[in-house]
């Protein structure tokens, strides 16, 4: 697979506190801290890590929607690179054309006094690249497409349900055939019977559109069902990045394997043997030196892990992870933790999760 977006030491910070004598602020929170990871092309690639973490604030500096503090963002439009970082806004507004960005709520990010046809329509009238039969036909394509009926068109945001709602965010967002999408929580305000119908679109269109998510969540069932690869962040870093599988069962990073602990089973008849991380997530306005994990590590150490910064590397194929010991610490997988299971057979993330372990506890 090709590299469809390239990141190379990005960074955002804001200035936070008083401002001191001089009118600078005192202080910088760094809420993406040296990123660097590719994305490939059509792939589906999972952003996760508890709440401040930095997730939303990496989506959309990728696509400059905030301005980045540094570092490069270099996209591979087919024909050439282009560093989105750098951009300025009128050649930003041509290249979001190829970038789109769906968010959690989509009641806030559509507006609630146009009709479906002109809520999807808009940025093809925007950047004047359809009009009269044309246009229609475009908008109505695209909402049956995202599972929308055409008699629907003329009505308001308020007349629908969540998920459709969301289903018209889509098809706005996939209007202009961008290749790129983040994703920012997209289905997290959603009833799991409606998210998984959401998920189920996402993946369609994937496929249908030729398109490259970056999808950020909370929810680690809906990552392993939707995902090819997940990066985990953990105060503004990547801190492993792997295939979902691999992740998800044979982590190398301890915040990983905490995360892993915590998957909630859909199952009531099971159970997780949580892995508690020991106090808060520091501030991302003063990290802990060294490894930014250390306050919480259980294998931390008193030399490398408070001192030394780990960086983030492959410790087997296609397996990044930020830890210094990453190859000799024994850590458990996703579902290792879990203590009692029976079989579910109306839960496809629960079904999606045993199948695969199954696969990966073959090959092992
Ligand atoms: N405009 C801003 N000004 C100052 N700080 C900000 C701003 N936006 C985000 N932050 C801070 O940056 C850090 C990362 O926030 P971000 O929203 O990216 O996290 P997140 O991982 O998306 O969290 P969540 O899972 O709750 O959505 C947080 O400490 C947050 O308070
Ligand atoms: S580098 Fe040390 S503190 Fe950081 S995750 Fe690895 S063992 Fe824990
Ligand atoms: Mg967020």
């Amino acid at each position: 697979m090709s590299t469809l977006v390239e990141i190379k030491n990005l960074e955002k910070h804001f200035p936070v506190g008083k401002t001191g004598i001089f009118g600078k602020h005192k202080s910088l929170l760094k809420a993406v801290n040296n990123v660097s990871f590719t994305i490939k092309k059509g792939e589906n690639l999972g952003l996760v890590g508890e709440s401040g973490s930095g997730k939303t604030t990496l989506g959309r500096t990728l696509i400059h929607l905030i301005e980045p503090t540094r570092g490069e963002v270099l996209f591979n439009t087919g024909e050439n690179k282009i560093d989105i970082a750098k951009l300025r806004r009128g050649e930003l507004r041509y290249q979001w054309r190829n970038m789109q960005m769906i968010f959690q709520d989509p009641y806030a990010s559509l507006n609630q006094r146009m009709t479906v046809r002109d809520i999807i329509g808009e940025p093809l009238v925007a950047n004047k690249l359809a009009s009269g039969d044309e246009l229609n036909e475009k908008i109505k394509n695209m909402a049956v497409l995202c599972g929308l009926k055409t008699s629907q068109l003329s009505r308001y945001p308020h007349a629908f349900s969540g998920g459709q709602r969301q289903r018209i965010a889509i098809a706005r967002a996939l209007i202009m055939h961008p290749q790129f999408i983040v994703c920012d929580e997209a289905v997290s305000a959603l009833d799991v019977s409606i998210q998984a119908q959401i998920l189920n679109l996402l993946k369609d269109l994937r496929h249908e559109l030729d398109l490259t998510y970056l999808f950020v969540a909370h929810d680690l069932s809906a990552v392993a069902y939707a995902c090819d690869r997940v990066a985990v962040m953990y105060l503004g870093r990547i801190v492993e990045m792997a295939v979902t599988e691999e992740l998800y069962y044979k982590p190398k990073h301890p915040y990983t394997e905490a995360l892993m602990s915590a998957i909630p089973p859909d199952d009531p008849e099971v159970t997780m043997q949580k892995l508690f991380v020991q106090g808060e997530q520091p501030s991302p306005v003063n990290p802990p030196t060294g490894c930014p994990f250390h306050p919480r590590c259980k294998f931390a150490d008193n030399s490398r892990c408070v001192k030394e910064l780990p960086e983030l590397r492959e410790v087997s194929p296609e397996h990044f992870a930020a830890c210094h010991y990453a190859e000799s610490l024994s850590l458990k997988g996703a579902l290792q933790f879990q203590v009692k299971q029976r079989k579910t057979t109306n839960n496809k993330q629960v079904e999606y999760l045993n199948t695969k372990r199954k696969e990966i506890m073959a090959k092992l």
